[in-house]
């Protein structure tokens, strides 16, 4: 089979990450006999530098046309003083929303021989295997109005949490959906006791939930859902929650992992599914060939999955990455100060090595 690719190599640590995903990828190119076709565009700062537009016309179109995007993280100081809107993020904001990309993946999986690699106490994360979904177009993130208004002392900043039946019901299904293929159970987490748009929200999930009685559903309020992460991480099998509440809690649940560096992303709901890790783009440690890219290569492990269906291929990614932890190899991300690191590239070609058909 051939697949069409977008890559967007990102800003900061993303060029370096993404080149070792691709080798990866190439490594199953030549296991399998499947071909990818890989077309390069830019978006983010990267695109800002060249034409000015954090998402050209011609990146959106060709991602419109793809089998599946890949994206590297993407912003940095850089581009600090633009407004908002013309920021890298609204690069990314613009892609998912274009893209229709309402369900955005986070998996938070312990490899067991990171479990030190965590500041958490190994009986509380060990055999960690849950499941974050962060609703991704709507919510706080795009809700009008916005902006900053008035003068001097008046002077106010407003954003707007708007979140309507359909959005919510369509990314708690998908949940329920994917909670039925794992644990069966479901975790729906808003601010309900004080939030309109959460009340909605947790009516809604509740209702969408009763079409799914094999799946144990229940509510959390965002505030202990945050402090029960870290206090017993193991009574959770598939988390759902709004765009705001799902990027502060992928952050922190990737802390059971670890590092942030070990949290891949999977965006689903449009045509074309986008492939990206969740942390970004560590501007301090770019072209120091020091990033960590398992997130990049465990993303393209979930694209396999996700977008082609290539279950074999998928798990032949998950299992070289496991193999190569259990050596001892890790990242500087990984190491404590006693421990000797491997570099970007090296993982990477660790990783290649391991993939064997
Ligand atoms: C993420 C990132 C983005 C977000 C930023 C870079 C716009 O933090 O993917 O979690 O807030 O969604
Ligand atoms: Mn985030």
């Amino acid at each position: 089979m051939k697949y069409n690719l977008v890559i967007l190599p990102g800003d900061g640590i993303g060029p370096e990450v993404m080149q070792e995903g691709i080798k990866v990828l190439k490594r199953i190119e030549e296991i399998f006999s499947h071909k990818f076709e890989l077309q390069y565009e830019k978006a983010g700062g990267a695109a800002i530098d060249s034409y000015g537009v954090p998402l050209p016309d011609q990146t959106l179109n060709s991602c419109k046309q793809a089998d599946a995007v890949l994206k590297g993280p993407m912003g940095g100081p850089k581009w600090d003083q633009l407004e908002n809107k013309l920021r890298p993020e609204a690069g990314i904001l613009g892609l998912r929303k274009e893209l229709g990309l309402f369900a955005n993946l986070r998996p938070i999986k312990l490899y067991e021989p990171l479990k030190d690699a965590s500041t958490l106490k190994p009986e509380v994360i060990n055999g960690i295997d849950l499941l974050i979904v962060r609703e991704l177009v709507s919510g706080i993130y795009f809700g009008e109005p916005r902006g900053i208004f008035g003068e001097g002392e008046n002077k106010y900043g407003v954003n707007t949490e708007i979140y309507r039946t359909g959005e919510v019901s369509q990314v708690v299904r998908l949940s329920c959906e994917l909670a039925r293929a794992r644990r069966k159970k479901l975790t729906s987490i808003d601010k309900f006791n004080v939030l309109e748009s959460s009340r909605l929200w947790h009516d809604v999930a509740a209702e969408v939930s009763k079409n799914f009685q094999d799946v144990q559903f229940e509510h959390q309020i965002v505030d202990n859902a945050a402090m029960q992460l870290i206090r017993n991480p193991k009574q959770y099998d598939v988390l759902v929650t709004t765009n705001m509440f799902g990027d502060i809690l992928s952050d922190e649940a990737s802390m059971l992992t670890g590092s942030l560096g070990m949290l891949p992303s999977a965006s689903l709901g449009g045509e074309v599914a986008l492939y990206e890790p969740a942390g970004g783009a560590a501007p301090d440690i770019a072209g120091q060939n020091k990033a960590n890219p398992l997130a990049m290569i465990l993303s393209i492990s979930m694209m396999l999955k996700y977008s082609f269906h290539l279950d074999r291929e998928s798990l032949l990614i998950e299992q070289a990455v496991d193999k190569v932890l259990r050596q001892g190899f890790k990242t500087a991300d990984l190491t404590n100060s006693k421990e000797r690191s491997v570099s970007c590239i090296e993982m990477g070609d660790l990783i290649t090595k391991e993939i064997v058909g």
